[in-house]
Formats: C-alpha cells, structure tokens, sequence
C-alpha cells in the first residue's frame, strides 16, 4: 500500500517522494512489481495521468523499469538504505577555539577590527558597484584588475620603494596564495631546497612543504638573515626573507646583508622572496625601504593588505620579475581564477582616493601608543613582581617578542598563563632548531586597547612569576 505523506509540494511530487525512497529503502525489491496506474489512481483517489507521469519520471531516472503491458519494476541496483551522517562538531575544524572574552589575547599579526574604516570601504564598495560595468559581474583575469594593479604599483613606488610596472603585480589571496603559488613555479624537479629564517612562520614552512620543499633553515641574528651563513654548496630554488621586520623576532636587516643577500642570490642563480607583511608600521623613523628596489629582477616582493586593513579581506599582491609573470598567473588561476572583483574595484578607489594612506597614518598612531602602552606596563609589572625580562624587535609591526631570562614556557606553562587570565605565544613553536627560543613569548598589541594590555600585562607577569624559574 502507497501511501504519500501530508504535505506543501505538489501531489505528483509526494507520491514521486513515496515510491523513490520506498525503493531506495528496499521496500520493492529489485524485479518486484509496483501497482499499476490504475490500482494507485484508485487507491490514492488521483487521476492516472498523474500516476503515469510520476512512473515516466522514476523510470528516467533509473529506479523502475516499465514493461509494454507487462507492469512496472523496480530496477536493480536502486537498494541504497539511508546511513545516518556522522556527527560533526566545530572542533572537526583542526585549531578550532572559541574566543574567550574573559582572557587578555596577545595573539599577533591581529590589525584591531574595531577601527576597520567601515563607513569608507562601504563608499568604496557602493562606488565599485556604482561605476562597473556588466562586465565586472562575469569572471575575471587571474591578475587582478588593472584599476587595482596601477594603484599598487603606484602606492609601492612611494611608500615602499619598490621599483615596477603594474604588469609585474599578481594579485593574491593574502601572502599565504602567494607563498603557495610562488613553491609551485619555483620549485620542480632537482630545485627543492628552500633557504628560510629561522624561527619562521610555521605556515609558511607548511606550505613550501607542502610544494615539496626541503627546508634549509638559516639561524636569524641580531640583524636579520645572514646570507654568509647559507651553505656553500646550496644552490636553492629560493630564498625566503622578511627584512624589514622579521617574523616573529622583529629584527631587521641592515643594508650590507641585504647587498650581500642579492648578490649571493645573482651568483647562485636564486631568486629572493621578500615578505613585507607589516613594515608599513614602523615607529621609530619611516618605513626601511623594501629590497625588491635593490634588485627588481632577483627579489619578488609580497605585499598583503591583511596588517594595513583586515586579513578577512584576504587580499594582498606579488611583484614578479618578468621572467615568472606567466608561470605565477597560471598557477593563480589553477589555484582559484582570480580574486573577487567588486573587492578589487573597491580596494583600488579606497588606495587611489588617499583614504587607504590616511588610514594608515591613523593605525600607525594608534599602534605606537599600544606598543609604548604595553613595554610601560611590561616594565612597571616586572619590575615589581622582580621578574627579569628583556623586550626584542619592537620596532615595527604589531607585536614584540620579550624574553623572560631563566624561564621556559611550555604546553604547561602557557595553559598556566591562560588560567591567570594571558594568552601568550611561544616563539619556540616557529623555531626550526629544538629547544631554542623556549624563553621567549610574543605579544601582539594589535587587536588590544591600551586598558586590555593594562589588565593583560598584570595577569601575564603574576602567570610569569609564579612560574619556577630553572
Ligand atoms: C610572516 C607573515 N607574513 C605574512 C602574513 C600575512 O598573511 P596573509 O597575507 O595571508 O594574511 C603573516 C600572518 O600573520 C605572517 O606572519
């Protein structure tokens, strides 16, 4: 007996519903007669044209057959009893955590997404939709808008005394695509060996590796990476720097390693990745200028707009040497076509207008007071609880690495910390070398108002102080 559930579809669309998972369910078993169209017609009161529409439609999609003046069958092989689907849970998501509002986050790299210029990236977005073209609506070009690209090219000229045409800017999703993209132009066959800082982004190692890197990790001193320290017979596919502001000590390098670097790059037949995430905020003096205007041909530079506006954005750039422009487009439209549009348009009017630089200078003030706000307080709190420390690289960016002499924050230290009431970062995680760096911890003041790094500060240095020194 057919019977179809109560129901808003169509009639014809419940009893399809009916006899479909009937089937599915094994409820008619393959070759087992279904009833006619007369005897349903009957039964569920409806007419027969209905019933013989919903068995044309089962039969074109394989699950009876119909037999001239024999009947209709179910077919073989249409048994698939329903599973249950297994449960997910937000913690599938690996590095799943939920924000707690309760603890002070130094968690660094984080722009504050409290001054997002959101009523002029609005403008610029109603003005993106305003002007474009129908066009705009359809795909793009794996480069990214040329609106976009001259705005860059002109913007990295002035402030980052990068040297190149807007033919040479591919444009991204954030340093992470184009870290990806450039591992797989970059490295092939016999050239794996990538040349990197160490301590490093654990992300960006990830990835290189991921591209089939072999890691060749270079100690980072006082001044940043020391290209005499790379070895002799190396000849590596790339070199992965962060001059202005390395990540995570906040070194930077001076001119005669960065002459030196390019150099060593031209003799080997190397090429330089310059990741220039977040020099825009240098406080003491203006930004150092990038390296990729040392040396145009052998240094590619990643600019990202993740720091300067927001990583939600996903958005920032590559300028190539012309000699990569077609392999890195190829492998960005391989990876995902192209960056949204509407974004792009939006991005270029608000770096065009001068609204993208204002709101730069603005940060800039805002974080330079975080940053004197959270060495203060630092001092102050360690000073008083005696707890020795020592602040590194705190001349740029959004975030400081202090070392605490004497002390050694592991797994069960930090769970510590975070129970009076800090969360901090070792910078041990982004060491290559074991058991170096197990002293130090990262603090991003970014995200952080000066009365949160305040109360932050106090809770870290009680959470340092009750930790037994070795
Ligand atoms: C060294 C470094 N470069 C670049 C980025 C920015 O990555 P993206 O532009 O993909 O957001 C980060 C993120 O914090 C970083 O640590």
């Amino acid at each position: 007996m057919v019977v179809i559930r109560e129901g808003t579809g169509s009639l014809s669309q419940r009893l399809y519903e009916a006899l479909s998972s009937a089937i599915l369910s094994g409820s008619y078993e393959a070759g087992a007669p279904l009833p006619s169209s007369r005897a349903l017609a009957a039964q569920l009161g409806i007419s027969r044209n209905t019933v013989n529409s919903v068995y044309e439609r089962l039969e074109a999609e394989g699950f009876v057959a119909i037999k001239a003046s024999a009947g209709v069958f179910a077919a073989q092989g249409a048994y698939a009893p329903k599973k249950p689907p297994s449960r997910s849970r937000d913690s599938d998501y690996v590095g799943f955590r939920k924000k707690r509002n309760d603890i002070a986050d130094f968690k660094s790299g984080l722009p504050d997404g409290r001054h997002f210029p959101v009523a002029a990236w609005s403008r610029a977005l109603a003005a993106a939709l305003k002007k474009a073209s129908p066009l705009v609506f359809g795909y793009g070009e794996p480069e990214g808008r040329p609106e976009l690209r001259e705005a860059i090219a002109s913007y990295v000229g002035r402030y980052r005394a990068a040297r190149c045409a807007p033919n040479q800017i591919l444009v991204t999703a954030g340093t992470t695509q184009a870290i990806g993209i450039l591992g797989s132009v970059l490295l092939s066959g016999k050239l794996r060996d990538a040349v990197v800082e160490d301590p490093l982004t654990q992300d960006i190692k990830s990835i290189l590796q991921d591209r089939g890197a072999r890691i060749m990790a270079v100690p980072v001193g006082e001044t940043g990476l020391d290209p005499s320290l790379i070895p002799g017979k190396l000849k590596p596919a790339l070199v992965y720097v962060t001059p202005s502001h390395q990540y995570p000590t906040g070194r930077s390098m001076p001119i005669q390693n960065r002459i030196a670097l390019t150099e060593y790059a031209r003799r080997v037949g190397s090429v330089v990745i310059e990741d220039d995430y977040d020099s825009e905020f240098r406080f003491d003096g203006p930004p150092l200028p990038s390296l990729q205007g040392l040396d145009p041909d052998n240094v590619i530079y990643i600019g990202t707009f993740s720091k300067t506006l927001s990583p939600a954005l996903r958005c920032g750039y590559l300028i190539l040497p012309a000699r990569l422009i077609r392999a890195a487009r190829e492998a960005k439209w391989l990876s995902d076509l192209h960056n949204p549009i509407l974004d792009q348009l939006a991005l270029a009017d608000f770096i065009k207008s001068g609204r993208y630089a204002r709101h730069i200078a603005k940060m800039k003030r805002l974080y330079r007071a975080r940053r004197a706000c959270l060495a203060e307080a630092l001092t102050r709190t360690c000073e008083a609880k005696g707890v020795e420390f020592e602040i590194i690289g705190c001349a740029a960016g959004l975030h400081l690495v202090v070392r605490f002499p004497g002390r050694r924050f592991g797994a069960a230290e930090l769970e510590s910390l975070e129970s009076s009431g800090a969360k901090a970062y070792p910078v041990s995680v982004h060491s290559l070398k074991p058991k170096a760096w197990e002293d130090s911890l990262i603090l991003g003041y970014g995200s952080l108002d000066e009365a949160e790094i305040e109360t932050g500060v106090k809770s870290l240095v009680k959470g340092i102080a009750s930790i037994e020194t070795i």
